[in-house]
């Protein structure tokens, strides 16, 4: 029987790619999503990927939806924590708001997820757990304290479980994209995203298919020896 995944995030951008992505390597995908509703059903109607609404930051509702999953499609095998907003701002403008929404969400999001999935995973003996940080998580950036520390914690956060993992059959690793060509980059201002691009060695934006590629084969059978890292998907913004 195909293996099921979650993809939270999963109906656009990044986490589009992945949904389809992990699809066509014969996974049964369910996609996640929190807010965009006509954008997520037509997502579901073009691909035939059944799509749930709840919000990664709320803990019970993680919970309730990995149950409903479950219990409608199948043992979730494959988590991939993709899921994230940013509320850039330079520290003094910054409100508390923006500090704990992006990190209830995207830090904690991957803690709830996990929370939900990981003792399924322990118990039938394989899983993978693909989380996505950030090179802004590996760098810094102007503009993001909240978001850094919420990505830099990714990766703590991975290397962690990924060796409460080793012994029981799951894998969890990072991939840290670089500037991929989505909504979150479209709304950074232009001038600012000039330079950005001008410092990437490749000389592009990214693009969702290629971190979508690094999350099919993390999340591969053939996968299970590599844990606890960190892929990095940049066009040699940073080399790490
Ligand atoms: N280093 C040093 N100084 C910088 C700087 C930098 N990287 N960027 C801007 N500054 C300076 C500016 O030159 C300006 O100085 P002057 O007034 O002396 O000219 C000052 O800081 C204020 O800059 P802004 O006008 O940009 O300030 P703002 O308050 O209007 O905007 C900001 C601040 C919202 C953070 C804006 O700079 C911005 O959006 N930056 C981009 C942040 C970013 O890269 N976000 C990534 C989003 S995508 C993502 O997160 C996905 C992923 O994982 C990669």
């Amino acid at each position: 029987m195909a293996r099921v995944a979650i993809v939270t995030g999963g109906t656009r951008g990044i986490g589009e790619a992945i949904s389809l992505a992990l699809k066509a390597q014969g996974r049964t995908v369910v996609a996640n999503y929190a807010g965009n509703d006509e954008r997520a059903k037509r997502f579901s109607a073009a691909h035939g990927i059944p799509i749930y609404k709840w919000d990664v930051g709320d803990h019970e509702a993680c919970q309730d939806g990995c149950r409903r999953v479950s219990e409608e499609v199948g043992d979730v095998d494959i988590v991939v924590n993709n899921a994230g907003i940013t509320r850039d701002g330079t520290l003094h403008k910054m409100t508390f708001d923006d500090w704990n929404e992006v990190m209830r969400i995207n830090l904690g999001g991957c803690f709830n997820m996990a929370k939900a999935c990981f003792p399924g995973m322990r118990e039938r003996g394989w899983g993978r757990i693909v989380n996505i940080g950030s090179i802004n998580g590996q760098a810094g950036q102007y503009g993001q304290v909240n978001y850094a520390a919420a990505k830099s914690g990714i990766h703590g956060f991975t290397k962690a479980l990924a060796q409460e993992g080793a012994r029981v059959g799951v894998t969890v690793n990072a991939i840290a994209p670089g500037y991929i060509d989505t909504d979150m980059v479209a709304a950074v201002p232009e001038p600012v995203l000039e330079k950005i691009v001008a410092k990437i060695p490749v000389g592009r934006l990214g693009q969702a298919e290629e971190i979508a590629r690094g999350v099919a084969f993390l999340t591969s059978d053939e996968a299970g020896f590599v844990t606890g890292s960190t892929m990095s998907i940049n066009g040699g913004q940073h080399m790490y």
